[in-house]
């Protein structure tokens, strides 16, 4: 576009895909074009000021009223600046925004209140609000919701795109440099919206080949009696209606996969690091530490939210 002597990066925001490089470009664009008429408009101003202050003995000034040619001259301006601007921006978001047709999503990623979820369309993996990725592919993603309307965005991968009712949108992009990149929901969409955290891990393919294999087996089998106790305490309290663990009975759908959560890093979409402690704070009590989750209170002894904790952090 003309436009790639501009920079790509934003403070602590960088591009890694073209089309958050086209964005930023765009950006930093209105920004030199709207300072420009911003110092020029001053500079005039305080002119205007020094050269016709009040001077002592003098009488009024002259008043002038209409001049045809001046009024053209700043209309013409200031409509060019808004056609220049307007083309600029459309023809970026043309470029950003290729429609998709009938083609198969590389991932799937579901809005949940207040969560995400991430399948992989014929890998069989399933996983929650930690997005792995390979680099250098050119990639399709499938959003939609389950209940209320929610917005995709991580910054450095460019646009940001809403998740409405009925409805599937699309974002594709190809992502040049291996990294995690932070991202949020970014529609308010009720009492967590502020935890709904997005990380996108984009890894080299081999590494992202690695990691989907080692996501597509079944969980693994607890082996100490304490975390033997948990799964008996798992399969009691029926949590598989909610969550689903590959390879055992639990198949629920309302709640994040659970089958590798022991390999994720956060736990709550962002709210904690995925320790034993955290997970054990969410289970005894999961209204005091993320209120208004859908996540149900069971009123347990110590010892068997230790023994889930146990069993829950094995699945790796
Ligand atoms: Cu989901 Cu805000």
């Amino acid at each position: 576009m003309g436009l790639k002597f501009l920079p790509t990066t934003f403070l602590i925001y960088e591009s890694v895909t073209s089309g958050s490089a086209a964005l930023y470009r765009v950006f930093w664009l209105y920004m030199i074009v709207a300072g420009l008429v911003f110092v020029i408009i001053c500079s005039v101003i305080g002119y205007l000021i020094m050269r016709y202050r009040a001077q002592e003995g003098a009488d009024d000034p002259p008043q002038n009223h209409g001049n045809r040619k001046v009024e053209m001259t700043l209309t013409l301006m200031t409509a060019g600046v808004g056609i220049f601007l307007f083309y600029l921006t459309l023809s970026t978001m043309l470029d950003v925004n290729k429609p998709v047709e009938d083609q198969e999503p590389d991932l799937v990623v579901t809005g949940h209140q207040w969560w995400w979820e991430v399948e992989y369309p014929g890998e069989n993996v399933t996983t929650a609000n930690e997005i792995h990725i390979p680099t250098d592919k050119e990639l399709i993603v499938e959003l939609q919701t389950a209940d209320v309307i929610h917005s995709f965005w991580v910054p450095a991968l460019g646009r940001k795109m809403d998740l409405v009712s009925g409805n599937k949108s699309y974002l594709r992009f190809n992502v040049e440099k291996p990294g995690t990149y932070q991202g949020t929901c970014s529609e308010f969409c009720g009492a967590q919206h502020a935890w709904m955290r997005i990380k996108v891990v984009a890894q080299p393919e081999e590494e992202f080949d690695r990691w989907i294999a080692e996501n597509s087996q079944p969980a693994s089998m607890p082996e100490d009696s304490l975390a033997v106790t948990g799964r008996n305490v798992f399969d009691r309290l029926t949590c598989g209606n909610c969550h689903s663990i590959e390879g055992t009975e639990a198949d629920g759908e309302i709640g994040p996969d659970l089958t590798h959560l022991g390999s994720r890093e956060t736990l709550l979409a962002g709210r904690f690091e995925n320790t034993p402690e955290n997970l054990h704070r969410w289970l005894s009590d999961p209204q005091k530490v993320k209120p208004g989750a859908h996540m149900p209170k069971y009123i347990l002894p110590d010892q068997q939210v230790s023994a889930l904790v146990s069993y829950l952090e094995g699945l790796e």
